[in-house]
C-alpha cells in the first residue's frame, strides 16, 4: 500500500478559499471563547495556509521561524514594544541601535557604517533610491529633500542601472519616487544571469555618467539565484561617482558562508544594502534592513518634530533613519537567533540548502529529458522538462501544464519563471530540511507528469 503524502497546502482554487473563509467574516454582536475560536479557525483557515516545514516547499523564500528566532518573535508580541524613539522603549531603541551596528560589521562594512530596520526588502531598496538621489541632487547643489524633483535640471534624465533580472520591488522604487519606470534602465546579464560588467560601462556610456544616479546589484536574483559582480560593478561607478546599492534581500546572508563568499567580493565598497532576516534566516516576518557603509548617509532620511524625535533629544532614536514611526522590534528575534544558535549553527542552516541545490543540479544535468537552465550560485535551481522528440514550440505549454497539476495536488510546491523566451521550473530551497533528494523528487515528479499532457 502507497503511503499518502502530507499535504503542503490544500490546493484548493481561489473559489473554494473563498467560500471556506466566509465563516470568518461573519462578525456578530456576541464574542466567541478562544477554544472555540480555535476550533473555527482550524477548520477554516488552516488547510488553506502553507506548511513551510516540508521539505516539498520548493517555492519561495519562506521559512518556519528558527527556534531562537520564534522565542524572541514570541517576547515581542508579549512586550509589544514600539522602538523608533527612546520613549516608547528605551531597552528596544538601544537594543535596535547595537544590532544595527553589529550586523554591519558581521557583513565586513566599517566601523563607521549603520543599518536600520525596515518592513521588508521593498522598502529598503526604495529608501536606497532615495538617499541615492538625495546625494546626487547635493552635488547639483540643492536640498532634495526641500525642493523635490523640480530642483533637478533635467529631471527626464535620472537614470538607475540595475540587471534585466533585478526584482520589481526596482520598479515600485521609481514610481514611487516620482521618476517613473522609464528610468530604470536594465542590463543585460551573461550566461550565468549575472548583470554584464562590459555591457554595464557601454549603458554609462550610452546614457551619460552624469545622468544615472544609482547602479542596483543584486546579490542573489529572485528568478535564478545569481549574484551581479559586485567588486566590478562598484569599481566602475566609484569612477563615475555613481551611488551603488547591493540588493541583497535574498543572497546577502550567503556572503558569510567561506565557500560562497568570494562571490560577494566588493560588498563593502557599496553605499547601501539591503537584507531580508525574514527569508531564508526564518527570522519571523517582517524583518529587513538597509546597511549604509556610512553612517551619515541616513541623516537624509532624519525629520524631526516637537513632540516626537526633537532635534536636540541626547537619546538614541533609530526612527531617524527611516520613514515608520511605529515599526515591529525586529531586531529581537534576529539577536535571540543568532545568541541560540551561535554564528556556526546559523552558518550550517545557511549552508545546507544552497549544498542541496548543487548537488541536485549535477544530477539533473544527467537526467534524461530534463534539462538544467542556469547553473545556480545560490539555492535556486531552475530546469525544463523535455520529453524526447517533443515539439520545440509546445514546451512552453508544457511547463505550464506541470506547474499546474503539481501545484493543485498540494503535495509538493515550486514556482515558473521566464528565461528569454523560455518558461522554466524553478525549485527554491531556503530550509535546511531541503535535501538535495528532495529537490530531485520534485524534479522527477515534473517529469512524470509531463507523460500526462
Ligand atoms: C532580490 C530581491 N529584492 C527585493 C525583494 C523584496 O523583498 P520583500 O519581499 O521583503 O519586500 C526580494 C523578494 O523576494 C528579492 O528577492
Amino acid at each position: 500500500m502507497t503511503r499518502k503524502k502530507k499535504k503542503i497546502f490544500s490546493g484548493a482554487p481561489p473559489e473554494k478559499v473563498a467560500e471556506d473563509l466566509k465563516p470568518l467574516l461573519q462578525f456578530k454582536e456576541k464574542g466567541m471563547p478562544l477554544s472555540e475560536l480555535r476550533a473555527l479557525l482550524e477548520q477554516h483557515l488552516f488547510p488553506h495556509l502553507m506548511d513551510y516545514e516540508q521539505p516539498q516547499f520548493q517555492s519561495m523564500f519562506n521559512t518556519v521561524p528558527e527556534p531562537g528566532a520564534k522565542f524572541g518573535a514570541v517576547l515581542n508580541v508579549q512586550f509589544n514594544q514600539g522602538v523608533t524613539n527612546w520613549q516608547v522603549s528605551p531597552g528596544g531603541a538601544m537594543l535596535e541601535e547595537l544590532c544595527c551596528k553589529a550586523l554591519c560589521l558581521l557583513f565586513g562594512l566599517a566601523l563607521d557604517s549603520d543599518a536600520t530596520f525596515m518592513y521588508c526588502g521593498t522598502y529598503a531598496n526604495q529608501q536606497a533610491l532615495y538617499m541615492a538621489l538625495h546625494r546626487y541632487a547635493e552635488k547639483q547643489g540643492f536640498d532634495l529633500n526641500q525642493k523635490g524633483l523640480t530642483g533637478f535640471k533635467h529631471p527626464d534624465k535620472l537614470y538607475v542601472l540595475c540587471s534585466q533580472d533585478a526584482h520589481f520591488s526596482l520598479r515600485h522604487a521609481v514610481r514611487t519616487l516620482g521618476l517613473g519606470e522609464k528610468s530604470l534602465v536594465p542590463v543585460p546579464v551573461d550566461s550565468n544571469r549575472r548583470m554584464d560588467e562590459k555591457k554595464f560601462r557601454q549603458k554609462i556610456n550610452e546614457l551619460g555618467r552624469k545622468h544615472i544616479f544609482c547602479a542596483v546589484v543584486t546579490a542573489g536574483t529572485t528568478p535564478f539565484g545569481s549574484v551581479d559582480p559586485i567588486a566590478g560593478i562598484a569599481e566602475a561607478c566609484i569612477n563615475e561617482d555613481i551611488w551603488v546599492h547591493v540588493d541583497g534581500a535574498y543572497g546577502l546572508a550567503y556572503s558569510l558562508l567561506s565557500e560562497w563568499e568570494h562571490l560577494f567580493q566588493g560588498k563593502e565598497l557599496a553605499d547601501s544594502l539591503s537584507w531580508d532576516p525574514h527569508k531564508q534566516f526564518g527570522v519571523p516576518i517582517p524583518n529587513s534592513l538597509l546597511m549604509a557603509k556610512n553612517e551619515k548617509d541616513f541623516e537624509r532620511m532624519t525629520l524631526y518634530s516637537d513632540y516626537f524625535n526633537p532635534r536636540q533629544d541626547p537619546h538614541p532614536n533609530p526612527g531617524l533613519k527611516s520613514a515608520p514611526s511605529t515599526r515591529p522590534f525586529s531586531a529581537l528575534p534576529l539577536v535571540t537567533s543568532l545568541l541560540h544558535q551561535g554564528l556556526r549553527r546559523a552558518k550550517h542552516r545557511l549552508r545546507s540548502p544552497l549544498e542541496a541545490v548543487r548537488r541536485a543540479a549535477l544530477d539533473i544535468k544527467k537526467e534524461d529529458e530534463l534539462e538544467l537552465n542556469v547553473k545556480p550560485d545560490t539555492g535556486i535551481l531552475c530546469f525544463r522538462v523535455k520529453p524526447k522528440d517533443f515539439p520545440k514550440e509546445k514546451l512552453n505549454s508544457l511547463q505550464e501544464f506541470i506547474y499546474e497539476h503539481v501545484m493543485s495536488q498540494g503535495e509538493h510546491t515550486l514556482s515558473k519563471t521566464k528565461l528569454g523566451e523560455k518558461t522554466v521550473l524553478r525549485l527554491v530551497a531556503v530550509s535546511p530540511k531541503v535535501q538535495s533528494r528532495h529537490l530531485l523528487e520534485t524534479a522527477f515528479l515534473c517529469r512524470t507528469v509531463a507523460q500526462t499532457y
